[in-house]
């Protein structure tokens, strides 16, 4: 029988060096987001993990909720990273998830910018990057990272984008304990990647569906068209504009939408 009951999944065989080596696992939360923002602050050793089997109150980027039932795959993995490779957690966590959805169900899955995760074009997965600044130093970050998994993507009303779930790929449910240590693992070997001035980047680069097509990008209260172009070593996506003329558009708090293709 398949094994998919997270309460009872145990996550000490991960040969991991610290993510996922403490996972604090709730059957409900609010939000993994706040919960591991708190432990956190209470210095929570670096690579602990928030896993809920359901979230009540899920965020998404643009302050927009996220819809988190049970058979979901909602967790939050706490860094202290250096200034500098904050930009590149949302690589690793995009590469992350993509690299751990082919092992585990043999799907393929691509990076819709910045961080989406879409199968055939409808999306799978949301990634949110919150961090504490202060004074230049990062006093902690937090990846969060949801998947719907076992779920039918036509319960999850109201979201953004088309929606898909594993399960409705495939057919059939897939283990999230093992979807979970697969995403794990494969963290920490992007994030140790990163670190170590591996290609992290080009990686991700490669992985994006969004280049070359005809996009338009909400940012605050600007609203950018065009044909994205590339993507620079900090995430920021580089779009040329029909006058010619190029717009730089950093990774934060965007949405995209295609205008073809
Ligand atoms: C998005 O696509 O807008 C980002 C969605 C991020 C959802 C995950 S689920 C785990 C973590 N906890 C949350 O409340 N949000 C993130």
């Amino acid at each position: 029988m398949l094994e998919d009951d997270l309460s009872a999944a145990s996550f000490d065989e991960l040969g991991t060096q610290f993510i996922g080596r403490r996972v604090n696992y709730f059957p409900s939360l609010p939000s993994t987001m706040e919960t591991a923002r708190s432990q956190a602050r209470q210095g929570a050793p670096q690579g602990t993990v928030v896993i809920a089997g359901e979230q009540t109150a899920g965020k998404g980027r643009m302050k927009r909720a996220w819809l988190s039932p049970a058979g979901g795959v909602a967790l939050s993995i706490i860094l202290y990273p250096d200034m500098d490779y904050l930009p590149g957690l949302i690589m690793v966590a995009s590469l992350a998830v993509v690299g751990s959805i082919r092992e585990v169900t043999g799907l393929s899955s691509q990076v819709k910018w910045p961080n989406d995760v879409l199968i055939g074009g409808k999306k799978v997965s949301g990634i949110l990057i919150e961090s504490g600044v202060r004074g230049g130093t990062v006093d902690y970050a937090v990846i969060g990272i949801g998947i719907n998994a076992n779920l039918r993507a036509a319960d999850l009303a109201d979201v953004s984008l088309p929606a898909t779930s594993l399960s409705d790929e495939l057919g059939k449910n897939v283990s999230r304990p093992e979807l979970i240590v697969r995403l794990l693992v494969e963290t920490e070997r992007l994030y140790r990647l990163l670190k170590a001035g591996g290609r992290v980047y080009e990686q991700w680069r490669d992985s994006l569906v969004t280049l070359g097509k005809e996009v338009s990008v909400t940012s605050g209260d600007a609203v950018y068209h065009g044909i994205a172009e590339s993507v620079a070593r900090d995430g920021s996506l580089r779009l040329r504009r029909e006058d010619g003329s190029l717009a730089t558009i950093s990774a934060g708090d965007v949405t995209l939408r295609y205008l073809t293709g």
